[in-house]
């Protein structure tokens, strides 16, 4: 007999932008909940879009037995965010009706509470939500791992080995043509991704969002190291980067000089910079959405399946409002206020800026 549980009925979804592990943690949650508790589960498609469409099925056990290693989700993905139309448009009519038919549905479908999977926004959302009095329990995915209230997100373990591997293997081209080369990675506006691959990988400059390079400071450095008798660099940049001009120019002013410049991206930006500031032949490599694809690392799968199991005993003991949480060695959860509308970015006095100094590595500063 099962477990007697708060929860009886659930709905899941996944939302935003996908990423290795996000399978791994649906399964880890409807495994506990189907097998433990005996919770029946609704799966909900393409994230809210699908909440909002009603576009809901029965999910289930053979649907998430043998989805651990798969990559992307089961369910579906989209970028819907049903309060920001609020703002758009100007007498909220279409947002306030988005959000009055999730309401709609999430009592139509005898919801007990809705489990979400996502990044900042995704987890918003499940606030925003919960503050209209639906029950929400919130789970960290995101490659970029930028979520306040957790140390770490599934997603992000995955992304770093393919970086670090990407990294890698630049290393040979550029050493048989003495080039340097730029290698940008996804991190949206925080550079976890960037520091971490970069020191993983031997970045010798690795450029972030948080510290505004000067193009002065990465010419003499690499020029220093022509000189030491190295041909050629690796330089990592986050696609957030920004130069310390660039920094002090409102969003508008900046996104015009770029087009003006006709840079698609950060990567060619700073690869142009560097061959006009030293001549040095450069290229540019966008790594792009091959680091979200594929499957999970076995990192990222003890990650998702415990952050899983841990938001299935939320839901056993209706314990809503919140987000499942690593801190330190702990899974525990946060109130879904914490990481509602913030974006957890690297601090300049983070250790792995330190570490990437002490080897050497220049940060543009
Ligand atoms: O949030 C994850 C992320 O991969 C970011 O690093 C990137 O900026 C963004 O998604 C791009 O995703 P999409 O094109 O799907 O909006």
């Amino acid at each position: 007999m099962a477990n007697v549980s708060v929860t009886k009925t659930f709905g899941i979804l996944t939302a935003g932008g996908d990423c290795p592990g996000l399978n791994a943690a649906i399964r880890g949650v409807c495994r506990p909940a189907y097998d433990r508790y005996g919770m029946r589960i609704i799966g909900i498609a393409n994230g809210y879009r699908g909440l909002l469409e009603n576009n809901t099925f029965l999910l289930k056990p053979e649907n998430f037995w043998g989805i651990l290693t798969r990559g992307g989700t089961i369910l579906g993905s989209s970028r819907e965010k049903p309060f920001k139309s609020r703002s758009k448009d100007t007498d909220n009519s279409l947002g306030e009706y988005k959000v009055g038919m999730i309401k709609e549905n999430y009592r139509a479908l005898g919801l007990d509470c809705l489990v979400v999977l996502g990044g900042n926004g995704t987890n918003t959302t499940g606030c925003l939500l919960a503050r209209e009095g639906l029950n929400v329990v919130g789970l960290p995915k995101t490659i970029d791992n930028d979520i306040v209230g957790t140390d770490l997100s599934f997603g992000f373990s995955s992304a770093l080995d393919i970086a670090t591997e990407a990294i890698d293997r630049l290393h040979s081209t550029a050493q048989s043509h003495s080039r340097v080369m730029v290698i940008e990675l996804m991190g949206h506006k925080a550079g976890w991704l960037a520091l971490y691959a970069g020191v993983a990988g031997g970045g010798d400059i690795i450029l972030l969002p948080e510290l505004p390079y000067d193009i002065n400071v990465i010419a003499r450095h690499l020029e220093d190291r022509a000189r030491s008798g190295k041909s050629f660099s690796i330089v990592v940049v986050a696609e957030g980067a920004l130069s310390k001009e660039e920094a002090l120019m409102d969003k508008k002013d900046r996104k015009r000089r770029r087009q003006e410049e006709g840079s698609p991206s950060v990567a060619y930006r700073v690869a142009r910079e560097i061959e006009r500031e030293t001549g040095m032949e450069t290229r540019a490599t966008v790594l792009g959405y091959t680091q979200r694809g594929g499957i999970p690392s076995a990192s990222d799968r003890v990650l998702a399946t415990s952050l899983g199991a841990a938001a299935a005993e939320l839901l056993a003991r209706g314990h809503y409002g919140r987000m499942v949480c690593l801190d330190g060695s702990r899974v525990g959860s946060v109130s879904l206020d914490v990481p509602a509308e913030k974006i957890k970015t690297v601090p300049p006095d983070h250790y792995m800026i330190d570490t990437a100094v002490a080897v050497g590595t220049c940060m543009g500063i």
